[in-house]
C-alpha cells in the first residue's frame, strides 16, 4: 500500500523557478517601466534575434501568442479559403484553430503510435490541388519526424509551419525545431519551457519575405505606420515579456537538460516493473525536451482518480481528438477515422513534470502508480 503523503506534488508549478528568479525578474521590469516603452521595443528586438539565432532561423518575430504565431504565419505563407492544411488530430485545439481562422479547411492525418506525432507515411495520400501546407507538431517536445515530411512539401511544392509550440529547444537530427521548415510557431504561455508571466508567442524563418509579412501583419498590415496594405491584426509580444523572457532565456538549456534527467529517472524506476504501460519514447535521432513526460495506460481515469487521492496531480493532454471537436463537425470526420489518435486520447496521462521536480518526488509517483496496478485496479 502506498501511504498518502503530506506534501502534494502538482502536475506543474512556477512558484519553485519564481523563487529563484525573484529579485532579477523585479528588477527587470522595474528597468522596463523607468524607460517607458511597452511596445516593440529593445527588448521585443533583441528577444527576437536571440530565439532565432537559438533556432537556427534568421530572423524572428514576436507576436501575441503560439496561436497568433499559427495563424500570421499561415497567412505569411498565402493560405486562405478554399485552401487545405495537413495536420495531426492529436494536438491542442490552436494548431487547427489557426487553418480554419484562414478560411482554409484543416486535413487531419493519423499519429504514430509511439511518438504520437503525424504519420508522414499517411500524408501523401491526403495531398490533393487544394493543399497548401503541412502543419507538424513536436508533441510534449518530442520532434516529428521532419525529413519526409520536408521531402513530400518539396515534391509537392508545400510549406512546412512547424508547431514548435511545446518544444523550444528540441533537435531533429542536431537541427533545432522550429528552424527546419518554412516557419517555426513558438508559444511562451506560462507553463511552457520557456514562458512568460502572460501570453506571448513568435514565428522564426528563415524566409525574409515571410519574416516581413508577418512583422506587417502583427500591426494590422501596416508596413509603414497608418499605410495598411493588408487585413491584418495587433499582434505583438508584449516589450515586459520579452524583458521577462530574457532573463529565462539563459536558462532554458539547463531547465531541458533538467527535464531529460526527469524523464530518465522516470524511465528508470518504471523499467522492469513489468507494467501495463507504454512510456514515452526517444528516437535515436531527436533530442526531446520533456515538456510533458506521458504515458499511455488502459485505465487512464481509475489511475488519475488513485493518483489524485494521494496527493499526486497528472493531466490529460488531450481528451477529444481534434477531427472530432464540435467547431470542426462540418469536415465530416466520424470516431474511428484516426485510430491511434482516439486511443491515445482514451489513454494518455502526463505525470508531474518541471525542472525543479525533485528525485524523490518523481519516485513517490512511480511508487504510487506501481501500488495501482498491483492492486489490481486495471481493467483493461
Ligand atoms: C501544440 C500547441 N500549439 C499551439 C499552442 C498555442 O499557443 P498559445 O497558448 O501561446 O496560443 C499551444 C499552447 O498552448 C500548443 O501546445
Amino acid at each position: 500500500m502506498t501511504t498518502r503523503l503530506n506534501n502534494k506534488i502538482p502536475s506543474f508549478t512556477l512558484t519553485r523557478q519564481n523563487e529563484g528568479l525573484r529579485e532579477k525578474l523585479l528588477t527587470t521590469i522595474a528597468s522596463v517601466i523607468d524607460q517607458g516603452m511597452f511596445i516593440l521595443g529593445e527588448n521585443v528586438k533583441s528577444l527576437e534575434e536571440e530565439i532565432a539565432r537559438y533556432c537556427g532561423a534568421e530572423f524572428g518575430i514576436g507576436v501575441a501568442s503560439g496561436s497568433d504565431a499559427l495563424y500570421l504565419s499561415l497567412l505569411a505563407c498565402g493560405v486562405g479559403p478554399g485552401d487545405e492544411v495537413i495536420t495531426t488530430p492529436f494536438t491542442f485545439f490552436a494548431t487547427a484553430g489557426s487553418i480554419q481562422r484562414t478560411g482554409a479547411r484543416p486535413v487531419f492525418v493519423d499519429i504514430e503510435p509511439e511518438t504520437w506525432n503525424i504519420d508522414p507515411s499517411l500524408i501523401e495520400e491526403k495531398i490533393t490541388s487544394r493543399t497548401k501546407a503541412i502543419i507538424p507538431v513536436h508533441l510534449y517536445g518530442c520532434p516529428a519526424d521532419m525529413d519526409p515530411i520536408m521531402e513530400i512539401a518539396g515534391k509537392y511544392n508545400l510549406k512546412v509551419i512547424e508547431d514548435a509550440a511545446q518544444a523550444l529547444g528540441a533537435k531533429y537530427k542536431e537541427r533545432s525545431v522550429g528552424g527546419i521548415g518554412d516557419a517555426g510557431c513558438i508559444s511562451f504561455f506560462p507553463t511552457k519551457n520557456l514562458g512568460a508571466f502572460g501570453d506571448g508567442g513568435m514565428v522564426v524563418t528563415s524566409d525574409p519575405e515571410i519574416a516581413e509579412r508577418v512583422r506587417m501583419l502583427r500591426v494590422h498590415g501596416a508596413r509603414k505606420k497608418y499605410y495598411h496594405e493588408e487585413l491584418g491584426c495587433n499582434s505583438r509580444l508584449d516589450e515586459l515579456q520579452a524583458a521577462v523572457l530574457r532573463v529565462k532565456l539563459e536558462h532554458l538549456e539547463s531547465w531541458n537538460e533538467r527535464r531529460r534527467t526527469i524523464a530518465s529517472t522516470y524511465n528508470l524506476l518504471f523499467q522492469d516493473q513489468g507494467l501495463p504501460l507504454t512510456l514515452p519514447v526517444e528516437p535515436g535521432h531527436v533530442h526531446h525536451v520533456y515538456h510533458q513526460y506521458t504515458v499511455q495506460a488502459g485505465g487512464r481515469v481509475e489511475l488519475q482518480a488513485y493518483l489524485k487521492k494521494r496527493g499526486i496531480a497528472s493531466t490529460v493532454y488531450y481528451p477529444q481528438p481534434l477531427h472530432l471537436q464540435k467547431v470542426f463537425a462540418h469536415l465530416g470526420y466520424k470516431p474511428g477515422d484516426f485510430p491511434y489518435a482516439e486511443k491515445a486520447c482514451r489513454e494518455v496521462l502526463s505525470l508531474p513534470m518541471f525542472p525543479e521536480l525533485t528525485g524523490e518526488e518523481v519516485q513517490q509517483t512511480v511508487q504510487a502508480i506501481v501500488s495501482f496496478f498491483e492492486s489490481g485496479y486495471n481493467h483493461d
